[in-house]
């Protein structure tokens, strides 16, 4: 009888400084800006632009990608009858380096991610109505940008796409002279009326200019602040600190239950901002698991410095100051009907 070798017993291998960067804690703050956009993303709405502006490093992006996750993964029954549909896709806007915004690269990656066979000619064809045949219309070039466009707007509607995520979307702005950016706009409005689907943009403060370029455009529009935790609202100082446990303890070997006490330090430092902590963290993992041991210097070589900090911080304070007043939203006070005096009785 053959014996087999028996199997060297399996020793886990504990998690490293990179185990953090697959993190993802549904924090506070999280929870509430995607319970807003899931009640303001429906079939018919009238919202056709949402705005999530927040500070860098509040985690944004990883928001807007586990959005489109979520979708995605919601609509699973429907994809497995329906093998076309894609009921949300997420765009970086490109940044092109020319002075305008490219919409041709955007458009491009656009039909990408919309399963687009990107070396089909994107002509915008129409139906003659009178003849009934197909025809080109004049002055568009294949592969131009109105046949780019007209293609997204299609896939929109074929793939029944319910959303659309720009992230990075200050980068229109930055690139557009202010006098073009309403055109700017109303481009991706009338991309979100044609392919029936919803535009979510995402992006840092300086999105906001979008809210104040004209009437029409703003009664479109809906702002969700992705706000950084304050350290004056005590709510928030919970949060931020349940965020620093959860760190903590997906490296118990490295840092045991010694992290947590430096969470106000943190919170101090990284200004609130989730994504901006898992960064200094997973530096200061880095460092100590090149020093071969957890100390407090590998924390703090991982800190951002003073210079960091300030500019970080008067972004955002910048910010808040333009975005606070304008998310202030007021019920005028109702107007009761004074009773009639009743002029016999008076
Ligand atoms: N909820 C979270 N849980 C754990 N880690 C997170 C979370 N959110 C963000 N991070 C981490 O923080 C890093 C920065 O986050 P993210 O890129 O989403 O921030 P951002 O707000 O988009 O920043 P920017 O404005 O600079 O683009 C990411 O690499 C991600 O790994
Ligand atoms: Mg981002």
């Amino acid at each position: 009888m053959i014996h087999k070798p028996s199997q060297p017993a399996l020793t886990p291998v504990p998690a490293s400084a990179e185990s953090l960067l697959n993190l993802r804690i549904k924090h506070t703050r999280i929870k509430q800006v995607i319970n807003e956009l899931n009640t303001l993303i429906y079939p018919g709405s009238q919202d056709s632009i949402l705005l999530v502006i927040g500070p860098t490093g509040a985690g944004k992006t990883t928001l807007a990608r586990y959005m489109v996750e979520q979708a995605v993964d919601g609509a699973t029954p429907e994809m497995n009858t329906d093998a076309g549909l894609i009921p949300a896709v997420y765009v970086e806007a490109p940044s092109s380096g020319e002075d305008d915004f490219s919409w041709r690269l955007f458009y491009t990656q656009a039909l990408a991610e919309l399963g687009e066979d990107l070396s089909a000619p994107k002509v915008a064809y129409g139906i003659d109505p009178t003849t009934g045949k197909m025809v080109r219309p004049r002055g568009i070039s294949p592969g131009g940008l109105a046949g780019l466009r007209t293609a997204v707007e299609r896939c929109l509607k074929e793939r029944d796409t319910r959303f659309v995520v720009i992230d990075e979307a200050a980068h229109i702005i930055r690139q557009t002279r202010r006098s073009r950016l309403e055109i700017q706009l109303d481009t991706l409005k009338s991309l979100a009326n044609k392919g029936c689907s919803q535009i979510v943009m995402v992006g840092s403060y300086d999105l906001y200019q979008l809210v104040s370029l004209s009437g029409q455009l703003a009664r479109r529009i809906h702002v969700v602040h992705c706000e950084r935790y304050r350290q004056d609202r005590p709510e928030d100082v919970l949060a931020f600190t349940a965020c620093v446990q959860k760190f903590q303890s997906v490296l118990p070997h490295l840092w045991g239950d010694q992290l947590v006490q430096y969470a106000q330090a943190l919170h101090e430092n990284t200004l609130g901002c989730v994504g901006t902590l898992s960064s200094v963290l997973t530096r200061a993992a880095r460092f100590a698991e090149a020093d071969g041991r957890w100390t407090v210097a590998a924390l703090e070589r991982a800190l951002l410095t003073d210079a960091q900090r300030t500019r970080i911080l008067e972004e955002i304070l910048e910010g808040e100051a333009a975005i606070n007043p304008s998310l202030t939203r007021n019920l005028p006070p109702i107007k009761t009907a004074k009773p009639h005096r009743n002029r016999e009785a008076a």
